[in-house]
Formats: structure tokens, C-alpha cells, sequence
């Protein structure tokens, strides 16, 4: 402890040393840095020993949650048996094993996984693999890609050009050429014209993308990215039939569909595969966070052989990789994860709980504040409004008072990890690890409902 300062070593060196991501660091000019020493099941604790409920799994990922020793031992015994090697070229038995796992739990023809060390990675390289392949088929004007508003698909280059969320976006400007955005599927927010029915809904928001499609010339487009359910906006569920619509158009129009399940994969909607809840094949699947539940990093894609068969001809190569993809230590660690998954019925305990889930969140719709619950599995937004009759939502200054100033603070100091943002209406995100149970979503409950309470009388 510094005596002058009465700060520790540590945070003096957090402060002095270290960038934080998406962060804005003059909010920690008079305040400290919270630093998450340790984790075990579904908390984690603080420098002060302080504990709190990781309602956000870290961020979407710590599925099996924190402290399991026996996937921490598969990587380190890794490591002392072959700690590096790449996959350019070489292939190594934890990444065979792995693929072939993966391969076998995907649905339909899925069958080919490239893997990445990160989400942002997988949805860039199935942008470059879209690119390539049509190229190679003989449709090389296809280039362009199609998501949805206020969507986040990663901040690299080419991954945030697939982003819809403007104010990430305008700093990095120009992007690379080709983002197209269609509507989402937030019918709490749906126009007027369908507003009352959840499946017309759907059908516009899919159709949406066929007139996107039209509009840009189906010999421009490459793919559409689509997360089962989307984040970034507060947990917008598909209407019913729309991810079917969806299909239609991307196989009249040859243009590839992208399940983003960077988030959604690995049970956090009671499935191995959010697709599959849906009830949807998408042509390449990208995924990250859940495959290891963050022992190590790791992320990927799955693609059909249909989408690889080009690359296995002549001297045809797909031009792309990294270093890191595929680390034995990642392999290792994610197939340790698995295994945590069927020992346990993860799966199963995300379906048979989601309705306990669900319905506790839903208590809080007493509350002035709460505009709408929404979300599936163990996957929730709450978004928040000034008039619950009108749904009208804060303004910007309200917004960062509420958000910043209020409730992220609060909510932490109260000891819940969850997700407050604004990047589209203000909403409060809840992702907790799947191994939560009835006495976790009422503590969930029971902080946000003295927050929230807290927050109504500060507007
Ligand atoms: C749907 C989706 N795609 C891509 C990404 C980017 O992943 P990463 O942060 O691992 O690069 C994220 C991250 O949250 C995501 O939610």
C-alpha cells in the first residue's frame, strides 16, 4: 500500500500501465480500477476479497464457470506435452480431436472447422472465405455483406465493417467498402405497420434483407451475418419463422448465410448451436467465448464442404491464418470444456431452467423503469424506459446519467457483474454461467430490483 496515496502496488500500476478496452479511463481518474482477482462457480471476488454474482459469464463466455480445476490441468498438461505448434501446414492432435468433435455436434452439413483466436478473427475470415470462394466459382463480383442494426460482430477492420453500430465505427473510417445494414428483429421497437403482430414482424424484417439483396444487386452480395439471438441492442429473439424466410432468400439469391454465434453458441440458448434452436442450417457458423469458457482464448468457424471444395482443386489455397488459431493449449482446454458439458447436462440444465429464469426477470416488470424483458435460454435484456405506457426512452443526457453515472456503479457496488449499455436503448444484459440455478436468478432479481428502484427516484 502506498501510504501518500493509500492506493495498492497494484492498482497504482493498473492506473499507470494498463489500457482498458471500450473504457472510458477518466471515470477512473478519482475511482478505482476494479480489479477481479479469482473466480469460483458462478462469482467472482475483487482485490478486497469482495464477492459478486458474474451475471455476464465475464463477457458471454464463462460457461461452465470459474475455478474448475480439471480444465485448467488439460491445458497445462498440454503445454508440457506440446505447447505450440501451428496449423499452417501441420495439423496436432488436440485440433484434429477437437474439429472432429465440433464436426459431429453441428447441425446439417457443417463438417470443416478453421479455427481463430478470437470472435472478431472468425467473423473476418468467413468475410474472406465468401470473398475468396466466389472468386473461385466464378462469381467474383460477390463482395458484399449484410447485417443487421446496431449489430456487433468485432472491432478489426473487417469485422467492424460488419458491425452496424455507427459510433464504434466513425473513428476507424474509412472501413473497408461492402457493409450493407437491414433491420433487426427488436419487435418492442417494431414499426408501426406490424407492431401488433410478432410473426407479420418477422416476415418484414426478413424480407428486408431481399429487398437489401435487390437493391444492392444479388451479384454483389456474398453473405448476410445474423446472430440466432442478438446482442448488442439488449437480446433481440427471432420472430417466429423469420430465420426460415431468411433461408429462402439466401438460397434464391446465392448468398451465404452467417450464424454469428460468437455469443451464441455453447448453451447460452440451451442448444450447442443457437441455429439449432431456431431450426435454421446457416452455410458457415463463427464462434468464440463458450468453446473454452475462457480457460484460453479460442474462436472459429464452421463451414460445409460445399464452401471448401473450391479450396481443395488445383492449387487453390484459402490465403488466410494466424499464429495463434488452433493453440494446442486452447484445443486442449475447450475439449476439457466439453466434457464439463456432458458430465454436467449443461444443455440440459439450460433447458429445463430458462423458464424459472425467465420468469423471475419478469417480476421486474413491476417496476416503473422496466420497459421489456426479452431474451431466451440464459440470455436476457431488460430494457429500460421513462414512460412504460409510451415506451418513451431516455435522451442521451439521461442516458449517460442513468448508465454511467448511476446504475454500472451501483449495480457493481451491489455485486452483480451484468451489462448496462446504451448503444442502442438503454438495457441492462444478463448471461450468466450455465450452471445457475434458481437461487442465482433471485439474486439477480433481488439487486436489480433495489438498483433499479434506486435509479427511478434519481430521474
Ligand atoms: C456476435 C459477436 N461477434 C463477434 C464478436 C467479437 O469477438 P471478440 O471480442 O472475441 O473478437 C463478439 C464479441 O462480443 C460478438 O458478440
Amino acid at each position: 500500500m502506498n501510504a501518500e496515496t493509500g492506493q495498492s502496488a497494484l492498482q497504482e500500476a493498473a492506473k499507470r500501465n494498463l489500457w482498458l478496452h471500450f473504457t472510458r479511463h477518466s471515470g477512473y481518474a478519482n475511482a478505482d480500477i476494479p480489479i477481479i482477482v479469482r473466480g469460483e462457480g458462478q462469482y467472482v471476488y475483487d482485490q478486497h476479497g469482495k464477492r459478486y454474482l458474474d451475471g455476464l459469464a465475464g463477457l458471454f463466455v464463462s460457461q461452465i464457470g470459474h475455478g474448475r480445476r480439471e480444465v485448467a490441468e488439460a491445458g497445462a498438461r498440454q503445454a508440457a506435452e506440446l505447447a505450440y505448434f501451428p496449423l499452417w501446414s501441420y495439423a496436432h492432435p488436440r485440433a484434429v480431436e477437437l474439429a472432429e468433435r465440433l464436426a459431429g455436434q453441428a447441425p446439417g452439413d457443417l463438417n470443416r472447422v478453421f479455427f481463430t483466436t478470437s470472435g472478431s478473427e472468425a467473423v473476418e475470415s468467413a468475410w474472406k472465405l465468401a470473398k475468396q470462394y466466389f472468386k473461385l466459382s466464378g462469381e467474383p463480383s460477390r463482395y458484399k455483406v449484410l447485417s443487421r442494426y446496431i449489430a456487433y460482430h468485432g472491432t478489426s477492420h473487417g469485422a467492424l465493417a460488419v458491425t452496424g453500430l455507427p459510433d464504434i465505427k466513425i473513428p476507424f473510417e474509412p472501413l473497408p467498402p461492402g457493409g450493407v445494414r437491414v433491420p433487426n428483429t427488436n419487435f418492442y421497437r417494431a414499426p408501426n405497420f406490424v407492431a401488433d403482430d410478432i410473426t407479420a414482424f418477422g416476415v418484414w424484417a426478413a424480407d428486408e434483407i431481399e429487398r437489401a439483396i435487390l437493391r444492392e444487386g444479388p451479384q454483389s452480395v456474398a453473405a448476410v451475418y445474423l446472430e440466432p439471438v442478438q446482442n448488442s441492442g439488449g437480446c433481440f429473439p427471432p420472430p417466429p419463422g423469420y430465420f426460415q424466410r431468411v433461408r429462402e432468400i439466401c438460397d434464391t439469391y446465392g448468398v451465404l448465410m452467417v450464424s454469428d454465434e460468437v455469443i451464441c453458441a455453447f448453451g447460452r440458448l440451451g442448444y450447442m448451436f443457437g441455429c439449432e434452436r431456431y431450426g435454421y442450417t446457416p452455410d458457415i457458423i463463427t464462434f468464440a467465448k463458450g468453446v473454452t469458457s475462457g480457460y484460453s482464448p479460442m474462436g472459429g468457424m464452421m463451414v460445409s464442404d460445399r464452401l471448401m471444395e473450391p479450396y481443395l482443386k488445383d492449387q487453390h489455397t484459402f490465403l488466410h491464418g494466424v499464429t495463434f488459431a488452433g493453440h494446442p493449449v486452447s484445443c486442449a482446454v475447450a475439449l476439457a470444456n466439453l466434457d464439463v458439458f456432458e458430465k454436467e447436462d449443461l444443455l440440459g440444465n439450460v433447458r429445463s431452467n430458462e423458464g424459472a429464469f425467465r420468469a423471475t426477470l419478469e417480476k421486474l416488470n413491476d417496476l416503473p423503469i422496466v420497459g421489456d424483458v426479452r431474451g431466451d435460454g440464459y440470455f436476457y435484456g431488460i430494457e429500460l424506459v421513462k414512460d412504460k405506457a409510451t415506451r418513451l426512452t431516455f435522451d442521451d443526457a439521461e442516458s449517460e446519467r442513468l448508465l454511467r453515472g448511476f446504475l454500472s456503479h451501483a449495480l457493481f457496488d451491489a455485486g452483480l457483474i451484468c451489462r448496462a449499455d446504451d448503444r442502442g436503448d438503454p438495457v441492462i444484459q444478463l448471461s450468466p454461467p450455465l450452471t445457475c440455478t434458481q437461487e442465482h436468478f433471485d439474486e439477480m432479481e433481488g439487486i436489480l430490483r433495489g438498483v433499479l428502484t434506486e435509479a427511478w427516484s434519481h430521474i
